[in-house]
């Protein structure tokens, strides 16, 4: 299928999207997919029919489908760590049936310490859990990874939903993090969650130890104003956080996919305990989309299709995330952890090496001002880089809808402009009153613009609770089918543990004892423990 796929983008060579159109009058209708709320249109690509139905079979040779049915039922989908990938059960219902590892329903667990969140946040939100000085005022959560990106993504994204204690986030071993966080923070009414899964991360535990510290100064019983997320109970306890603020979770849960469990406490504290549901709901109605819906009606799979036509057919190698939506400004960020550290991988899943080339990179900035930055060479660079679009229909500013207006109508016209461009004719035309001859030439040829450059829109009525959840889920299967594809396994991470390792023996450098690296990392090294002389 790889050999026909690439042999119909040979074929097209030369044939514009914008052309498309014209050919295809419905095709504005035929190259998109709605559901849950959401709208995603593919029109602006060079999919045609045969080439999405071709596609579409590369999927069903890959077994996307059977697979999904088994990661979410429970099977032992990772299978380099040797578990399951199940963060679709956080946010089942409990009426959804039994979903059994190891021949045992996760359910009941799940709902259970949900259950126990919803009483922890409620009385943080109240008051009746609070502080040495009373009602807590902040909540800091101490995480990195998917224990930082997730919590701290949405709580931004849903910042209008925010009615609790407001929420602060420190991942970076740097201290400058924690310092500038701390700074305007009341120890004494301050909750700290340590979210780690394991509970050994270096950057996790040594910012929760100094914020112990920070507390100790002011408060008589700091580790009370502690609560911990991981899957690691027996640590949390050594920690010395009590049992009845401890949120324990499966390790079938990977922490690029934990938002929807205990690492959401931050986000369910901000929002409320019904709002958190209504988060998990629009999740869930999206996992039952991608289970159920076929083909080019399933809009996971469409937007994994159109991923793989472009990075691993057309060899595309980044991709852009343009959020036009202000809330949205850390969701690159959450997209590259999910979407890089699942399918960066260089083998598949038996060991042997990718035959194409693995996930693209992903990066972007929100709307508008990423026009005001990098749009110059998304528009004429050399290089094409697919975009991806989203936007609401309503913002949370009726008093500023005419805001709101102006942002539509800048990402609508940013898609326009990368598909339709601008020939040279039509920019000699645009310069003829102001320049003549060889100046009016060269002036001409900087107004250029190939055009002709993918994107998709993702659009959405407005970013609430539900909403967020479906975008979040829906990006998940993306990624999940796209591994499925490629063969290989997303739910594992290996390519961060060499770097970790080595830190180790470099830190051993910066202390004087000793260092086995190249001599351009200990001549640094001698540099850096010297103080920069
Ligand atoms: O180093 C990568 C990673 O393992 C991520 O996958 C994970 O989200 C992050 O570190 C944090 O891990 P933990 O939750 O165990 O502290």
């Amino acid at each position: 299928m790889w050999e026909k796929l690439e042999a119909l983008r040979a074929a097209r060579a030369g044939r514009r999207i914008s052309a498309l159109f014209e050919t295809d009058p419905q095709r504005a209708q035929r190259f998109t997919v709605q559901t849950c709320g959401l709208l995603l249109d593919y029109c602006k690509t060079q999919l045609d029919d045969e080439s999405r139905a071709a596609l579409i079979d590369l999927a069903a040779e890959a077994g996307v489908a059977a697979r999904a049915r088994a990661m979410m039922g429970g099977a032992c989908v990772n299978e380099t760590e040797g578990r399951a990938a199940l963060h679709t059960a956080l946010r089942a219902p409990e009426t959804a049936g039994a979903i059994r590892v190891a021949g045992e329903d996760v359910l009941p667990a799940v709902h259970a310490t949900l259950r126990r969140m919803e009483d922890f946040a409620r009385a943080v939100r109240g008051g009746s859990a609070g502080g040495a000085g009373g009602a807590y005022t902040d909540v800091l959560n101490i995480g990195i990874g998917g224990s930082d990106l997730g919590p701290a993504m949405a709580v931004q994204a849903l910042k209008p939903y925010a009615d609790g204690p407001r929420c602060h986030f420190v991942a970076n071993i740097d201290g400058a993090d924690l310092a500038d966080t701390l700074a305007p923070l009341d120890p004494a009414r301050t909750l700290v969650i340590v979210a780690s899964k394991t509970f050994t991360t270096v950057e996790t535990m040594t910012n929760a130890r100094t914020a112990r510290d920070w507390m100790a100064r002011s408060v008589d019983r700091p580790a009370e104003q502690f609560a911990a997320l991981s899957s690691a109970v027996d640590r949390t306890a050594d920690f010395g956080i009590d049992d009845s603020r401890v949120f324990p979770f499966a390790d079938w849960v990977g922490g690029r996919y934990s938002v929807w469990g205990p690492i959401g406490l931050s986000l369910m504290i901000a929002i409320g305990p019904e709002r958190f549901r209504e988060f998990l709901a629009g999740a869930h109605a999206m996992d039952r989309h991608f289970l159920e819906a076929e083909g080019a009606d399933n809009m996971p799979l469409m937007m994994a299709l159109v991923g793989i036509w472009h990075a691993q057919v057309c060899g595309y190698p980044t991709r852009a995330v343009l959020p036009y939506d202000q809330r949205l400004a850390r969701l690159p960020a959450y997209l590259q952890q999910l979407e890089m550290e699942s399918n960066g991988k260089g083998v598949a899943m038996d060991g042997t090496p990718l035959a194409r080339p693995s996930c693209p990179v992903v990066w972007g900035a929100p709307g508008t001002n990423a026009q005001h930055a990098f749009m110059q060479l998304v528009h004429q660079g050399t290089q094409v880089v697919p975009c991806e679009f989203l936007v609401a229909a309503r913002g949370h500013e009726p008093e500023l809808v005419h805001h709101h207006r102006l942002l539509v109508a800048n990402c609508l016209a940013q898609s326009e402009a990368l598909m339709r461009g601008r020939t040279l004719d039509e920019a000699r035309q645009m310069l003829a009153g102001r320049y003549e001859g060889q100046e009016l030439e060269r002036q001409a040829r900087h107004r250029v613009f190939p055009g002709d450059r993918p994107s998709v829109t993702i659009a959405y009525p407005q970013l609430d609770p539900q909403m967020l959840g479906c975008i979040l889920a829906l990006y998940e299967h993306r990624v999940f089918a796209e591994g499925v594809i490629l063969g290989l396994n997303s739910f594992d991470q290996w390519g961060v543990e060499l770097g970790k390792e080595l830190a180790k023996s470099v830190d051993s450098a910066l202390s004087g004892s000793g260092i086995g690296a190249s001599a351009s990392t200990a001549t640094l090294a001698a540099f850096l423990r010297g103080g920069g002389a």
